[in-house]
């Protein structure tokens, strides 16, 4: 008989995605990254497709498989993950997952810095990298649902929430990345959006993001 459940909510939709750490290089053989593994932003992009969506998933520098069915985009630095984010554009729906690097290297050299034996170290001038969340939730281009992650070692809900108005997203999923969610297999968050914070449990990342797509998928029902 007919199926009782919408198996493929999101067919027609396009979900964009953004996944993993930006990479902001130093010199030609040193960069900046941060510790994210791609992982709970791969998942989603899975559980996206696995629910009928057409997923473009911007990826910095992880070492992942890509999810089947999915439009994969390789990226390093921040700048780059913005443009492509652009690329991208219409979509439905942003997941922004990525660490993004919230600074770059001023004036990354094209030769090696190397010791010259005088025993002085190189200063490190950093600039700041664009927002590529609140750039977006900012533009005439906005997809219809914008979600962020937050990453945070204390005061989730708090920051979380004040990260929603501060780039203008519809929900702000707050992880506390305290302990080893950085690279690990499991993840607790609290979903922030203007009904309130929906709190679920601590979960492997592939529920997480099945338990995101379901609640992404009532929007577009
Ligand atoms: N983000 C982004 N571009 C940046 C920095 C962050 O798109 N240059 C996105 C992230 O992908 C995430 C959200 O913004 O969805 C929040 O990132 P987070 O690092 O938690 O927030 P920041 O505003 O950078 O604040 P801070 O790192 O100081 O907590
Ligand atoms: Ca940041």
């Amino acid at each position: 008989g007919a199926a009782l459940v919408d198996e493929k909510p999101l067919a027609g939709r396009h979900v964009l995605i953004t996944a993993g750490p930006t990479h902001e290089p130093i010199d030609p053989v040193r960069y900046i990254a941060n510790r994210s593994s791609g992982r709970q932003g791969f998942a989603i992009a899975q559980a996206a497709a696995q629910a009928g969506a057409s997923v473009t998933l911007i990826a910095g520098p992880v070492d992942l498989p890509t999810p089947h069915g999915v439009r994969r985009v390789n990226v390093e630095t921040a700048r780059d993950m913005a443009a492509a984010v652009e690329a991208a554009l219409p979509a439905d729906v942003a997941v922004m997952v990525a660490a993004v690097a919230d600074w770059r290297v001023a004036d990354a050299g094209a030769h090696k810095i190397k010791k010259d034996g005088s025993g002085i170290v190189p200063p490190l001038a950093l600039v700041e990298n664009p927002d590529i969340l609140a750039g977006l939730c900012a533009s005439p281009r906005r997809p219809r649902l914008v979600v962020g992650f937050a990453a945070e070692t204390q005061d989730v809900i708090a920051h979380a929430t004040a990260k929603l108005a501060r780039k203008g997203a519809d929900w702000i999923v707050g992880n506390d990345v305290s302990g080893d969610v950085m690279g690990g297999l499991r993840n607790s968050v609290h979903i922030v959006s203007a009904d309130g914070v929906d709190s679920l449990p601590d979960l492997p990342k592939e529920a997480v993001a099945a338990a995101l797509v379901e609640r992404i998928s009532r929007v577009f029902v």
